[in-house]
């Protein structure tokens, strides 16, 4: 069995971030997300592993993730050359594929079940097609399945007006070569993109082998800010641990779950876990609060920060107001002006710079 992760995509959703960098790279718990992902194959036994990238963000996402040996994988990159669709991704990697079955999963998806049942089941029932369910709040930003109890898939629709369940498929899928066929044969969708709803839809309409697992764990589709901050909590709270690597200084206290990387200076901070401090870090006079992670080469003077992300190089100076539920981009810069408002919240993108007045 093979795997293909897609990590194209323009992450309209996560903008400004993504316009200088790939969704799938934005890291959660310091780590990026699609990482996740070729662990959690890796983990299912599957080691033949191809990532469909797009011209804007491959070679960033190639760079981070080499060719597979960190993750015990061989890993080759598929140059998708415009977003045209889960079901076009698929189409363009079938030189990569061959015959093979294969799992697909979305590069920005973080699943917390295991894939091994999944695995075991699609061959074990010899499927042509198995899919993730979750239910969900809002199912019309989804595709939608209708199953029966057995767990066969009667009907799926992608992101639909009157959608006739909450089960929305989750960004994980088996398939087995059967599904290239049917995508052979498919139009495009009314936004314009081969769908793998409606691939899918065609295999069970010709009769063939199409079941569905419900998911028994958290699932998160990071593309928007809040999503992220909620699989920053969600990870940290189920995996971060203590490693203190950089110093800590006699005025400072850190309590809890907190794990602060090599190089990183602490200097009259307090620190409350499970929070995630990267490398080579400068943290003066701060008080880190509860699931935040700050990535590498940060600097914090002079701040109070609660359930926030502060990524790679960011530097925040001198904010009186606690900054709570934030996500700071890479190399940004907010430091404060004259006067300041009674509260903030925000999402700031790579390279901004922000005085607060
Ligand atoms: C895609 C799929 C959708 C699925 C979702 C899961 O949507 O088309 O069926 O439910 O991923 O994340 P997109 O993220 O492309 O809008």
């Amino acid at each position: 069995m093979k795997a293909l992760i897609l990590s194209g995509g323009k992450g309209t959703r996560l903008r400004p971030l993504t316009y200088t960098g790939a969704k799938q790279l934005v890291p959660v718990a310091n780590k990026p997300i699609l990482w996740y992902g070729i662990e959690a194959i890796v983990a299912a036994g599957i080691t033949d592993i191809g990532i469909v990238i797009s011209p804007e963000t491959g070679e960033e996402v190639k760079a981070f993730t080499g060719h597979g040996q960190q993750f015990g994988a061989q890993i080759t990159y598929i140059l998708q050359a415009q977003p045209a669709g889960l079901a076009h991704a698929v189409k363009v990697a079938q030189p990569f594929l061959g015959d093979a079955p294969f799992v697909m999963y979305l590069g920005d998806n973080l699943v917390q079940d295991s894939l091994t049942p999944m695995v075991e089941r699609f061959k074990e029932r010899h499927l042509d097609a198995l899919t993730l369910l979750s239910p969900v709040p809002n199912p019309r930003a989804f595709g939608v399945a209708e199953v029966d109890e057995s767990g066969r898939i009667l009907r799926l629709e992608e992101k639909p007006e009157h959608p006739r369940s909450n089960l929305a498929l989750v960004g994980v899928y088996l398939f087995s070569s059967a599904i290239h066929g049917v995508i052979a044969t498919l139009e495009p969708s009314a936004r314009g993109e081969l769908e793998i709803t409606d691939a899918i839809q065609e295999l069970i309409n010709r009769q063939m082998r199409v079941e569905a697992l419900k998911l028994e764990g958290w699932w998160l589709d990071t593309g928007k800010k809040d999503d992220l901050l909620e699989a920053n909590r969600i990870i940290l709270d189920a995996y971060s641990n203590c490693v203190v690597n950089g110093s800590v200084d006699d005025q400072s206290r850190v309590t809890g779950r907190v794990s602060i990387g090599e190089g990183t200076q602490v200097i009259n901070c307090t620190i409350r876990g499970p929070v995630i401090i990267g490398d080579n870090c400068h943290l003066e006079n701060c008080f880190v609060g509860p699931y935040s992670s700050i990535g590498h080469g940060v600097t914090l003077s002079a701040v109070d920060l609660d359930h926030s992300v502060i990524l790679q190089g960011a530097r925040v100076e001198g904010i009186q107001h606690r900054i709570v539920d934030s996500l700071v981009g890479r190399r940004a810069t907010i430091k404060p002006g004259p006067s300041h408002p009674k509260a903030m919240r925000f999402m700031v993108g790579d390279d901004c710079q922000i005085e607060v007045v």
